[in-house]
């Protein structure tokens, strides 16, 4: 489900459209697009890709894509590779949000329209991209906030919270982190003690978690935020080898909605997860077809999302799609 954000500002376009040179069509007269991914750090992107290779696999497209491995000098490589091959249009996840000026401004002169998917940028001149599809971040950091309250409503304090980020720099931290505290901060009770990146995979969500379980040591941590469902499953399993019960001992709320939170949350260890859609494939597309066409698009499209809970997660599994 997707809407138009209220803050609609129509184009950027235009301003592309002026611009020289222009993509060169596919023999086929197919819209070549050049996708540059994140990476494969989780249950999330690898649906993501899934549901972008579905979408751009119609004969109308013919799709160049590249897996940044996480890296902002791949993606700066796969985007150059893309303008030199003059595709049609770029569309790309960024793996951070600062840093991409010059290539942009690059895109920019060669004439190549660039569709943002998921994730933001911050570039001093949004005529730089054209549009961004994806979720709202900060409202998700507000979503778990708002579950960790409710959930604490007959606690005193001080509740001791530990937030696992994602990747440094990266719209998903920086915005989830933001909402997060926005809610939180409203309540004397809760004290985030501990905050650090796992880089959004499980490994890393394991080993973080483990350091602040040694860190706290008597001190008992209350709370677990985790920026995405990966690295709160990885943190369970360091939970558990500490010899607490996740979900009992240490309530947790992580983001995504992916079929592992799921299947965590079935068993008891983890309480609720935000969702956040991958699922951008289709509505990517469309985008893209009218970006290719010169017609006008809104500058921002917003995912749709709930919130769900351990109560929920046996009728729910079934009906999930990542
Ligand atoms: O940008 C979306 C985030 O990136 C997802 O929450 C996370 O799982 C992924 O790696």
């Amino acid at each position: 489900m997707i809407r138009l954000s209220a803050c609609i500002a129509l184009l950027g376009i235009t301003a592309l459209a002026g611009c020289s040179g222009g993509g060169k069509e596919a023999d086929n007269g197919a819209i070549t697009v050049g996708f540059s991914q994140v990476g494969a750090e989780s249950e999330w992107r690898t649906a993501n890709t899934r549901s972008v290779k579905e979408a751009l696999a119609e004969p109308e497209f013919q799709l160049k894509f590249s897996d940044g491995q996480q890296k902002q000098e791949n993606q700066i490589k796969a985007l150059r590779s893309f303008i030199a091959q003059r595709v049609d249009v770029i569309a790309f996840s960024p793996v951070v949000e600062t840093g991409w000026d010059t290539v942009l401004a690059e895109a920019k002169a060669a004439g190549i329209p660039v569709v943002l998917t998921d994730r933001a940028v911050h570039v001093p001149d949004e005529s730089l991209y054209v549009t961004l599809i994806g979720s709202d971040f900060v409202e998700e950091g507000r979503r778990a906030a708002r579950w960790v309250v409710q959930d604490s409503a007959a606690r005193k304090g001080p509740i001791r919270v530990v937030e696992l980020q994602g990747t440094v720099g990266s719209a998903p931290a920086n915005d989830r982190m933001k909402g997060f505290r926005e809610v939180i901060d409203q309540d004397a009770r809760f004290q985030v003690v501990r905050s650090q990146s796992g880089d959004f995979t499980r490994a890393k969500g394991k080993e973080v978690m483990e350091a602040f379980l040694k860190a706290e040591g008597r001190n008992k941590i209350d709370v677990l935020f985790a920026h995405n469902d990966d690295m709160a499953i990885g943190a369970i399993q360091a939970i558990e080898e500490a010899g607490l019960k996740p979900g009992e001992d240490i309530h947790i709320v992580s983001i995504d909605g992916v079929r592992g939170a799921f299947e965590a949350m079935k068993d008891g260890k983890l309480n609720a997860t935000v969702e956040c859609n991958p699922l951008l494939g289709p509505q990517l597309a469309a985008l893209i077809r009218d970006v290719h066409a010169r017609k006008p698009v809104p500058k921002r499209v917003v995912v749709e999302e709930g919130v769900f809970t351990r109560d929920q997660a046996a009728a729910e599994l079934p009906n999930r799609k990542y």
